[in-house]
């Protein structure tokens, strides 16, 4: 079977195709804890040196071979490499990409679980009621994947539409909603008393804070926020046009990552220090305290309460969605290129097969034991192996195969579309590349382990 290769229909279609990719569950549970514990505004700005050094440069590198490949990203490394083994460097970005989407369907999962249990009034009650209520959802063996395998549903069936009748138009309702939301429920946060001591503590900026730790926790969460090294950024730049302008849009594209990320402190801190909670990270933070912290500061307005907590898990739902979709992109696309089957049976194949993953991670989070071993369960074993070793492996080789490898001549024609826009970065760019991000992922490798 042989396949038209699709492309984005408009520039702005593919800027929130892909920040919707960037913008996922990261932002919210991430970005603002460490924002407010490792010096506020001081963290913010060491944080936007980092995607500036890092995070951009490495996003540029993967739409430069996604874009010249023409493909899914096995075969656009292979199409740089015809005689090489960097096609594997290739493949395991699909494979990163197609793990992380069987756990991170699960998350996903909870938040639907979430907007349901919003609407339904039964985050309602004291903190006792609200962590049992998680506790014994999360370990419960049927909710959580009935929710796992719908909020993979939804990615499919955006996905088989394509990219422009599926992707492309669902990112443009999606984006949107997500961005009126996310003001809507700053302002609401705002105007509760007390909420200054929120933003004082999201950006009073304390440089004393900044050490080598945060440094290398900033460059971490840069890499992650912009999902680099997961295949998505590589597959969605196959589907750009020649006249798309690399660097341009990565700019574009992390300020709307980081955008939403400072946004979404201003969301929590502001409510949850108005009723004087400590918010915590990770998903107890959102899962946990922040029902909590809803639940209280708008004890005189259930109204209010209810829908603040509706439009928050909705947002967040989203969030997950246009991630979960580029990540399901990634395996759809090289599946059904490689296979040379339809579009519609490669999804079939991933949806299906992220699903049984999915459900194995569920379940290992309470609900069965022998999905758990060497002191972690299955669903931490996936985030573990997939964030800690492969995507800064995946990310280092990227950078070393561009920066390196590939032809010069290509990198230049792809950053400046073959001499039409300005080649001023080029060179700082390809500094970058070569020397500075390689160092700096190895050090985050390192620094995971201990070692620095
Ligand atoms: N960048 C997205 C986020 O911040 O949630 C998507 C993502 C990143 C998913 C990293 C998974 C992951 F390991």
């Amino acid at each position: 079977m042989s396949h038209g290769r699709a492309s984005f229909g408009s520039k702005i279609g593919m800027i929130l195709a892909t920040a919707g990719g960037a913008v996922g569950l990261g932002n919210v549970w991430r970005f603002p804890y460490m924002t407010g514990e490792n010096g506020g505004a001081a963290f913010i700005l060491v944080y936007l040196c980092c995607v500036f050094v890092l995070g951009i440069p490495c996003m540029i590198s993967e739409f430069i071979i996604g874009r010249h490949g023409s493909a899914n990203t096995y075969r656009a490394f292979a199409k740089l490499s015809p005689r090489g083994s960097w096609k594997l460097v290739g493949l395991m970005g699909v494979l990163t990409g197609y793990l992380i989407t069987g756990y991170y369907a699960v998350v996903s999962g909870w938040c639907l679980q979430y907007v349901y249990a919003s609407v339904m009034g039964e985050l309602k009650g004291n903190p006792d009621y609200v962590l049992h209520y998680f506790q014994s959802f999360s370990s419960n063996p049927i909710r959580p994947v009935f929710w796992t395998v719908a909020i993979l549903l939804l990615a499919h069936f955006i996905i088989i539409h394509g990219i422009r009748g599926g992707i492309e138009k669902a990112s443009k309702l999606l984006m949107p909603t997500l961005f009126i939301l996310l003001l809507v429920i700053v302002g609401a946060s705002l105007l509760l008393p007390n909420a200054g001591k929120g933003v004082e503590f999201l950006l009073k900026p304390d440089f004393g804070r900044v050490d080598r730790n945060v440094f290398l926790g900033a460059l971490g969460q840069s890499f992650y926020s912009l999902s680099i090294a997961m295949g998505c950024m590589c597959t969605y730049a196959s589907y750009y046009s020649r006249s798309v302008n690399l660097l341009n849009s990565s700019l574009q594209i992390a300020a709307i990552d980081t955008f939403v990320a400072i946004l979404a402190g201003l969301m929590i801190f502001p409510a949850a220090f108005s009723v004087g909670v400590n918010p915590g990270s990770g998903p107890s933070l959102i899962f946990i305290t922040l029902p909590n912290v809803f639940n209280q500061a708008f004890s005189g307005m259930p109204m209010v309460g209810w829908l603040v907590s509706l439009m928050f898990y909705t947002l967040l739902a989203l969030a997950a969605l246009t991630s979960l979709m580029s990540l399901h992109e990634v395996s759809t696309a090289f599946i059904y290129e490689e296979l040379h089957i339809s579009r519609k049976r490669g999804a079939v194949m991933v949806t299906v097969t992220t699903c049984i993953i999915g459900a194995f991670c569920s379940l290992s989070l309470g609900a069965v034991d022998f999905l758990s071993f060497g002191g972690k369960s299955l669903f931490d074993w996936f985030d573990f192996v997939t964030g800690q070793i492969f995507l800064p492996v995946g990310g280092l080789l990227t950078c070393l195969f561009l920066g390196w490898f590939v032809p010069r001549q290509i990198v230049r024609d792809e950053f400046t579309n073959w001499g039409t826009v300005s080649r001023r970065f080029f060179g700082l760019y390809l500094f970058l590349v070569r020397y500075f991000c390689p160092l700096a992922i190895l050090a985050i490798l390192l620094h995971q382990f201990s070692v620095i």
